[in-house]
């Protein structure tokens, strides 16, 4: 069966309560709008002050909730942290793992994120893995090494596409409105489902869904998500405005 097209949007740090909602609101009506389209999911990642008023904007659409990072323990003494089971209690069906910029903020390693994983898997959410060179890597020549390696650390034994997303977000790309060529971007997506096929078996590994992320606006992702291993996208400042947003979805429909 062929993949279907996951275009999630992470909203990062950004959001008030009455914004976030107001968005919430825009996205599902607008995903309502399309009617029954089976062949594209939708997920929104908004920050976590704002999961239980977006869930509850977003009755009714197809549009899934996420959250953007969780602890590994499932409760406890962690101040300031949440666990995956906050986040099933509230409505999401996702958590976004690993992420660059808490690569680089908190300094998460590729073994901590697959704590996290484990945790967020057996609690029942579906881990959204992100990993992705850095500029300097890149003109190293080091960028399917360094895939390789984000991967084989990050990604749990056992994992299945029920319970595992990748998305590739090279970290020079995130925000720049600089991408690489659609040859580049499938390139990596073909090494990253070779490597799941090794590490996970080939069925699983043709069913996970590898999304790309990095400056994806209305006007350029076409030319990504319709690569053969490119199965949606993480959008980040685009997924701040349904239109661009729904602009990005509308392309695969
Ligand atoms: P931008 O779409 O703003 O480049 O962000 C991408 C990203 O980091 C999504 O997780």
């Amino acid at each position: 069966m062929a993949r279907k097209k996951l275009i999630a949007g992470n909203w990062k740090m950004n959001g008030l309560l009455a914004d976030g909602v107001e968005l919430a609101k825009g996205v599902a009506a607008e995903v309502k709008k399309l009617g029954r389209v089976s062949t594209v999911e939708f997920l929104v990642c908004p920050p976590a002050t704002l999961l239980t008023s977006v869930k509850k904007a977003l009755k009714g659409a197809r549009v899934a909730l996420g959250a953007q990072d969780c602890h590994f323990n499932l409760k406890g003494a962690h101040t300031g942290d949440i666990s995956p089971a906050m986040l099933t209690d509230v409505g999401c069906s996702y958590v976004i793992l690993g992420h660059s910029e808490r690569r680089a903020d908190h300094g998460e390693s590729n073994a901590l994120i697959n704590k996290k994983a484990v945790s967020a898997q057996a609690e029942g959410l579906k881990a959204v893995i992100c990993i992705g060179e850095t500029e300097a890597q890149r003109d190293a020549g080091k960028t399917l090494e360094v895939c390789r390696e984000q991967i084989l650390g990050s990604v749990p034994e056992g994992s299945t596409n029920k319970k595992t997303v990748i998305a590739y977000e090279p970290v020079w790309a995130i925000g720049t409105g600089k991408t690489p060529t659609a040859a580049d971007v499938q390139e990596v997506h073909a090494e990253i489902r070779k490597v799941l096929s090794k590490k996970l078996g080939r069925a699983v590994a043709n069913k996970i869904q590898i999304l790309y992320g990095g400056s994806v606006k209305p006007t350029n992702a076409k030319e990504f998500l319709s690569l053969p291993d490119v199965d949606g996208a993480l959008i980040g400042g685009a997924s701040l405005k349904v239109e661009d947003f729904l602009g990005i979805a509308t392309k695969v429909l």
